[in-house]
């Protein structure tokens, strides 16, 4: 974590600042890499690993830190009343399953460029120069790299281990800050941000009008959200993966990992291979593009990595929720963005992009 970025966080209880003590920092002090950030109304969240863990209960989920830094800690006291409702529940099991698929699938495989620019739009590299942007629910760290790379200073929230992926993926670059938090209990004041950004996220919340309720006033009157969720348009399609799901979302990951390689290895062997090899035909060429499913072209243009992490997504994730384009404008009318504008990808998603009124 790097020293400026204390400034920004904030407890998410109370919105006071965090008073930061250092354990250990790499050598010139910028990065502190273990620590603990306290609050006057006696929260205290522990940064492990240069990441600081703005979490409820985040000191369990990391016995090791707790047990080298004892004596350190001897004014910590943990939340122990941590509600356990089908709500937490689900938040939970999310987030295990999104730490195992994100740190198995953690390799920047390709370089993602073209799909941040198609769930961004219709941001320009220009839109992003000088900015402080937010990207939640960031995974592995393949879209807040370009963010970055235009020229903005990102902070990235993810409140699975993924962020442990995003931190490998993302280290070099200077303008980059992460922290592990819920998108419920976000570590920032109100109007912090010029734009903020969450793909692929709100579809998989116990609450998706809520999470996207919470993000709305991060973003400064006046500044842009962004967001990607799933479409409902192929209803059949999404009818039988809904039957699978009900039994493979309950099977332990490592079962899903087996299935999720099959189901890659059928779409890249059974119908990618034979696209690009007929395509090439001579004369075949026109027949060929009108028959292939639009995913089957999507997927040609990725190595097989993610193909076999998009299987493992579809089969994995506890919770998925569809919209239609209105339900989608509903969605960020409801968050309360105003200058709506919903446009598709293609038959399996809708991106959004909304300002945040001025007069708030
Ligand atoms: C499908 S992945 C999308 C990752 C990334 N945005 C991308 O497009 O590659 C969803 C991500 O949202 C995160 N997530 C889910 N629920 C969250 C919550 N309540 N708070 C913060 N992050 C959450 C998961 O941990 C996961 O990394």
């Amino acid at each position: 974590m790097k020293q400026e970025f204390v400034e920004l966080l904030r407890c998410p209880r109370c919105w006071a600042h965090l008073e930061l003590t250092t354990f250990v920092e790499t050598t010139g002090g910028d990065e502190i890499i273990d620590g603990v950030l306290r609050c006057g109304c006696g929260a205290s969240y522990p940064i492990v690993d240069a990441i600081p863990r703005v979490l409820t209960g985040a000191y369990s989920q990391f016995p090791a830190f707790v047990e080298r830094y004892r004596s350190l800690l001897n004014d910590i006291s943990e939340e122990t009343e941590i509600p356990t409702g089908r709500f937490e529940r689900m938040q939970a099991e999310t987030q295990r399953s999104f730490g195992y698929q994100w740190t198995t699938f953690s390799e920047m495989a390709t370089d993602f460029k073209e799909n941040f620019w198609n769930y961004l739009y219709p941001a320009t590299p220009e839109f992003f120069e000088g900015k402080l942007g937010l990207d939640v629910g960031c995974g592995f760290g393949r879209h807040i790299y370009h963010a970055a790379s235009c020229g903005t200073t990102m902070v990235g929230v993810d409140f699975s281990s993924a962020i442990e992926s995003t931190y490998a993926n993302t280290k070099h670059l200077p303008n980059v800050h992460l922290v592990q938090a819920d998108i419920y209990a976000m570590p920032f004041q109100p109007s912090t941000f010029d734009f903020a950004y969450s793909v692929g996220v709100l579809h998989h919340l116990p609450d998706p009008s809520g999470g996207l309720q919470g993000l709305l006033p991060l973003i400064k009157p006046g500044g842009t959200g962004f967001i990607w969720v799933y479409s409902s348009a192929r209803r059949f399609t999404n009818a039988v993966l809904e039957g699978v799901r009900v039994m493979t979302s309950k099977m332990p990951h490592t079962l899903i990992k087996t299935l999720s390689f099959v189901g890659a290895v059928v779409d890249r062997y059974g119908f990618i291979l034979p696209y690009h090899v007929l395509r090439q035909v001579p004369g075949l060429k026109t027949v060929v593009e009108r028959i292939t499913p639009p995913r089957i072209k999507l997927y040609h243009q990725y190595p097989f990595q993610v193909l076999y992490a998009d299987w493992f997504d579809r089969l994995a994730a506890p919770i998925r929720f569809y919209y239609s384009k209105s339900g989608t404008e509903e969605l960020m009318q409801g968050a309360g963005f105003v200058d709506i504008h919903v446009t598709a990808t293609g038959f399996y998603g809708w991106r959004g992009r909304g300002i945040r009124p001025r007069d708030v």
